[in-house]
């Protein structure tokens, strides 16, 4: 297994081009399962959590191909066709591997009138249920059924229904699940407390742009007009909000000057709120976002919150970042049960953190110094990375699959504005 050594103290400036949204392309491409006609997105982060769902849509029936890109190119543009679906099951084998799997449930189901998908079981953040995936899928007149550690899903003869249904709590991969399925429904479906992520807008225009049907995007009330078929559309994946905001926290911390090309202020308002709270200047225009840490960093109390409140997948990253500020800050953490797994990591670098339940408190500033860290889900990792490009000395950070899951390239993107940090295959 490879891994990361970074010398930290270097003050990172220059400009940082950002990838296509993986949680926006994980409910992009599944997609593709609606229509039998192609389906092109392009601006596809090359991630190992991106692959991994084509291979798992090739056992449907569905083929891709890569048009060329220069090897150095990030990002890539991948068409799907689903011609015919030969297969609605989604193996254990593959769905085990990654978790987002179960967003073929809605499409298989809407396409074909069944659709069996290994539970995806939990992961290092949280026990991840997928009952209100399957609460919303019955709203709509689906039966559901559990047999094996698979879910069973079936349409009525003729198709779903459709019907309404109230999230409970704000679910992303739910509202995502039920947004797929209801597009084909007979009738017409209403989601209420339904996710406002960007990543649903994103699935929501591309399902507009293949003939979908979708009044209230961006809004927590969806009404979505069931249509017969859909036909294909080309497709451009949005900035990843998460991968930017990463980046400007390793800016910020290294007191430096970053331009995040290409990043959408408009999808990281929460972000950049908790950033210029903190003491950093940001700039965003229509090309991106410009972040740099000129003065000293302030203690600042962060809560994470469904969009438009603070990303969960932000917590992490900032937390890394307000080891160095001035005063106690004190993070909460409402979406996932067990999200502070960077801390124990952090405290080794020299961080001064303790955490109850949900909430850590953060006091600053101290200095961090180099460890041998270990990586234990995608967001604490970079979590880690952030920290050992201001620790004084070497960080090695090891088990990087975590990190290939979610950003395209990191060594590289951090070594063109002058990160000293470099991959090494595990000795
Ligand atoms: C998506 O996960 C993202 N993943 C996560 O990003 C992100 O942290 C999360 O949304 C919240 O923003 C992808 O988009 C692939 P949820 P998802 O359903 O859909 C509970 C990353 O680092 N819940 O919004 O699984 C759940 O336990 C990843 O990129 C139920 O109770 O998140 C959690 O407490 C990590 N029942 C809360 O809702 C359900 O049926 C929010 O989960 C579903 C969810």
């Amino acid at each position: 297994m490879d891994k990361l050594i970074i010398r930290g103290g270097n003050r990172l400036s220059g400009t940082i081009p950002i990838s296509g949204a993986k949680n926006a392309a994980l409910t992009l491409i599944p997609c593709a399962l609606l229509t039998e006609e192609a389906v092109t997105l392009r601006n596809l982060p090359r991630l190992a959590d991106i692959d991994g769902f084509q291979h798992l849509m090739t056992q449907f029936g569905v083929s891709h191909t890569i048009p060329g890109k220069r090897p150095e190119d990030f990002g890539s543009n991948v068409t799907l066709s689903a011609t015919r679906i030969t297969s609605s099951v989604a193996p254990y084998d593959l769905v085990r591997k990654m978790r987002a799997s179960i967003l073929v449930l809605g499409p298989l189901l809407a396409r074909t009138g069944e659709a069996t998908v290994s539970l995806p079981g939990g992961c290092a953040i949280g026990n991840r249920p997928i009952d209100l995936h399957l609460k919303a899928l019955e709203a709509f007149g689906a039966h559901i059924e559990m047999a094996a550690g698979y879910v069973k899903a079936t349409a009525p003869d003729g198709g779903l229904p459709g019907g309404e249904f109230d999230f409970p709590v704000v679910s992303v991969g739910a509202t995502e699940n039920a947004v797929m399925a209801a597009v084909l429904c007979k009738g017409t479906s209403i989601l209420r407390n339904a996710a406002r992520e960007p990543e649903i807008v994103d699935l929501c225009n591309l399902l507009s742009a293949m003939g979908a049907e979708i009044e209230g995007v961006g809004t927590s009330e969806l009404t979505i007009h069931g249509v017969d078929r859909l036909h294909g559309a080309t497709y451009r994946v949005m900035p990843d909000r998460i991968e930017a905001g990463s980046y400007a926290c390793a800016a910020a911390i290294t007191g430096g000057e970053v331009r995040l090309e290409g990043a959408d202020g408009h999808d990281m308002g929460s972000t950049l709120h908790a950033l210029r709270n903190i003491g950093v200047e940001v700039e965003s225009d229509k090309k991106g976002v410009s972040v740099a840490a000129n003065g000293p960093l302030k203690a600042h109390n962060l809560t994470t919150a469904p969009f438009p409140g603070l990303a969960t997948d932000m917590q992490a990253q900032l937390m890394s970042l307000l080891t160095q500020a001035e005063g106690a800050s004190v993070l909460k953490e409402t979406i996932f049960e067990n999200r502070f797994m960077h801390v124990p990591e952090l405290a080794r670098m020299g961080a001064d953190i303790e955490t109850e339940g949900r909430t850590a408190i953060v006091r600053g500033p101290t200095q961090l110094t180099g460890a041998e860290v270990m990586a234990t889900d995608l967001r604490a990792s970079m979590s880690l990375v952030i920290a050992g490009l201001a620790a004084q000395g070497e960080t090695t950070v090891r088990r990087l699959y975590h990190l290939d899951r979610g950003y395209e390239r990191l060594e590289e993107k951090l070594q063109l504005v002058g990160a000293d940090i470099e991959r090494l295959g595990d000795d």
